[in-house]
């Protein structure tokens, strides 16, 4: 085995910090090292992953070539001596780096710690340090989004408990699970309408609509909450973004995106079922609606009701026999930007993709 891959097969566990840092996050040579491993015969390849630290293995491993290291496949067809001599030299050089590139690895890191001990204060309450704007007798902002006058509107069918098949609360606490597996078949409109009631319809109005009570919980009824939806598989519903409008229990239609599905995937770190659904939730927080009342206290309330709102949609899902998944895991500055949000003002939260399940 070249003597480079060897050092890389070596490697301890800031090594290899600092190899993905170095390697994969700050440059493009990840592909290179990928493309040196998959050179490896066999029997080589076998020494290089048993000798392997297991960070490294989590991150090197992957089934195709083009993207991970896979042990027991064979090696793909040769990619040419030029390209493996130049692959060499880059891994080499990060390899001779090494002491300088575990130092920075290790100052990140400690900043890191740093910042998760900052971090911590968010889940405090914060209560009684702030002069809202409302104390303040700064005029309250809109309780809802305006959207433009000439907006193509889309009638939702009155919520209904007609879409229900499991109506017992019991079982579908029971049943209730995370689900990343969806069949092909669409929802409903009556459906999409059901889910859209449970997770942000409107129970009751404040005189005046200055304001609603919802189906989840909100602090002070502030009700920071927007919903947007990416529709895939809706019946009667063109596949693109549209946005809630629980005053009206309308949609209003916000763009076409052309290869929604694999944008979705890709906006999440790849996993393919928030892209492969019937609908994706897009929950986003207006944070002043609820700052103008409760200050630094909003952080922590809007967390609180994206965790409500989605557990209804959990348990709502379920009676309709449909599943779904809370999702942390994308890309912020993407996702913002394929629902059309600046991400100051209004920013994504958490996204939730329904589809219907296997019965
Ligand atoms: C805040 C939060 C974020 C989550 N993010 C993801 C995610 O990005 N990807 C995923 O597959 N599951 C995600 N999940 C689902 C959890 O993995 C799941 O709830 C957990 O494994 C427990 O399984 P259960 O929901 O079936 O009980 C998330 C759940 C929560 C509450």
């Amino acid at each position: 085995m070249k003597s480079v891959l060897k050092r890389v097969a070596e490697l301890d566990s800031f090594e290899i910090f600092a190899l993905f840092e170095e390697v994969f996050e700050n440059t493009d040579n990840g592909p290179k090292l990928i493309l040196l491993l998959n050179s490896l015969a066999r029997p080589e390849r076998k020494v290089f992953w048993d000798t392997l630290n297991p960070l490294g293995k989590l991150w090197l491993r992957g089934d195709s070539p083009e993207t991970g290291f896979n042990p027991d496949a064979d090696p793909p067809a040769d990619p040419g001596n030029q390209q493996l001599i130049l692959a060499e030299t880059v891994i080499q050089s990060f390899v001779d780096r090494l002491a300088s590139l575990v130092e920075a690895a290790k100052t990140h890191r400690e900043g890191q710690l740093r910042d998760i001990i900052t971090n911590r204060e968010i889940v405090k309450a914060t209560m009684s340090e702030f002069v809202s704007d409302q104390f303040l007798g700064v005029s309250m902002p809109s309780p809802v989004k305006e959207y433009p006058l000439n907006s193509k509107l889309i009638e939702l069918p009155e919520p209904t408990d007609k879409v229900v098949r499991t109506s017992s609360i019991f079982q579908c606490i029971k049943q209730r699970k995370s689900h990343r597996k969806f069949t092909d078949n669409k929802l409903s409109l009556a459906e999409l309408s059901y889910l859209l009631w449970a997770t942000q319809g409107v129970r009751k109005f404040m005189p005046d609509k200055k304001g609603s009570f919802r189906n989840t919980p909100s602090g002070g009824a502030r009700q920071p909450m927007e919903t947007y939806l990416a529709i895939n598989h809706v019946a009667d519903l063109p596949v693109g973004i549209y946005r809630y409008l629980p005053f009206e229990h309308k949609l209003v239609f916000q763009s076409s995106v052309q290869d929604l599905q694999e944008k979705l995937s890709e906006f999440s770190f790849g996993q393919q079922f928030v892209g492969w659904c019937a609908v994706c939730f897009i929950w986003t927080a207006v944070p002043y609606r609820i700052e103008w009342r409760y200050g630094l206290e909003a952080k922590k309330d809007i967390l609180q009701e994206a965790g409500h709102i989605c557990q209804n949609l959990y348990l709502a899902s379920e009676s309709i026999h449909c599943g779904t998944c809370g999702i942390n895991a994308y890309n912020q500055e993407k996702v913002d930007e394929l629902i059309g949000v600046d991400g100051v003002d209004e920013m994504t939260v958490y996204l939730s993709p329904v589809g219907r399940i296997e019965s």
